[in-house]
């Protein structure tokens, strides 16, 4: 609703550029999978931090569209005061009703996740994401992109997602049991492809920030362009499956980073049925949706992971909640 007055320029914008930072810069990805896909509309990613000392190339065709879970990061504020400075269409995608960024777009969407207190931003990811494909169906009714069968079907699941999520929440033993493993190790990869490489990206940052392993994320295809020289015996990889999508591809990335030794996790639904490593299972959803579910899992994860080596999970050394300086 907050930006009903805007489709227009949605729809006819020459591009739509995203700037954020950390894990809203993650959701942001993900959208912009969401809404070529279901819109065809073109969409650019941008680190809020690189867009505005660089020279973009950003006027009054483009809608520039600013999340953060805050409203009050510099980076990001100042992106889109350099975007509205060029005459682009400024709106934002932000929980915390009457922010900074609030004040600054000409309009935008709130997704209400309620307070953020820890320093980890999740509930705020994963309600961004849900504004992000809530965006890009009505986008695609616009354009005439998606079916209206198919948008129908992906938002009755969507609907429903708080049940599966639930589910998840309900039996964790089996990811308490990797997480005791993992916690032993110093380096974690986190590898997908499609709609699941920005939540692999996702849950690499989150395992560094609480857990402090260093991690890694990578869409699973740029494995054997030189990060698989970093795999050894017992290096753990945890897969992220994005449903049929590439579903033999990502089976082919699995067996590749295998063959070096790793430790596999894969984080699919029942469909998948790898038979190499150990799956933690989400339920089976329409493949958009699969971020959100993986991304719980992920979560839960890094959570036990850290708990697991006693780590501050809410307050992480060296962070802020909001980072209000450059
Ligand atoms: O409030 P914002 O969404 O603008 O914050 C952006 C990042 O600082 C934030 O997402 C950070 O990466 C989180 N601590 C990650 O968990």
């Amino acid at each position: 609703g907050g930006i009903k007055d805007y489709e227009k320029r949605l729809v006819h914008a020459r591009k739509i550029i995203f700037v954020a930072c950390g894990t809203s810069w993650h959701a942001a990805l993900t959208g912009k999978y969401f809404i070529e896909e279901l819109s065809g509309i073109p969409v650019e990613v941008e680190y809020a931090s690189e867009f505005r000392y660089r020279s973009p190339v950003v006027d009054d065709r483009d809608v520039v569209i600013g999340i953060s879970q805050s409203g009050e990061t510099a980076d990001t504020l100042g992106a889109l005061e350099y975007a509205k400075e060029k005459g682009a269409t400024i709106l934002g995608i932000c929980n915390v009703v009457g922010s900074s960024l609030a004040r600054l777009t000409d309009a935008g969407v709130y997704t209400h996740a309620g307070p953020e207190i820890s320093v980890a931003s999740t509930k705020a990811f994963t309600t961004q994401l849900s504004v992000l494909l809530l965006l890009a169906a009505r986008l695609g009714e616009l354009t005439g992109i998606t079916k209206t069968e198919e948008r129908k079907q992906f938002l009755s699941e969507l609907v429903s997602l708080p049940d599966s999520i639930g589910s998840i929440l309900e039996k964790t033993e089996h990811i308490q049991e990797i997480a005791k493993a993992l916690a032993k190790k110093e380096d974690v990869f986190f590898l997908g492809r499609n709609v699941c490489f920005p939540v692999a990206l996702e849950g690499a940052l989150k395992m560094k920030e609480i857990s402090y392993i260093h991690a890694e994320g990578y869409p699973s295809g740029e494995m054997k362009h030189g990060p698989l020289a970093l795999i050894e015996s017992g290096t753990p990889a945890v897969f992220v499956s994005s449903g049929e999508r590439q579903k033999e591809k990502l089976l082919s990335n699995i067996e590749e980073v295998s063959a070096r030794g790793a430790e596999i996790v894969v984080v699919a639904g029942k469909n998948f049925n790898s038979s190499i490593g150990t799956t933690l299972s989400i339920p089976e959803t329409h493949d958009l949706l699969v971020p959100v579910t993986a991304t719980i899992v992920l979560q839960l994860l890094s959570y036990y992971v850290a708990v697991e080596r006693g780590t501050d999970v809410d307050m992480p050394r060296n962070l802020a909640k909001s980072v209000t300086v450059e």
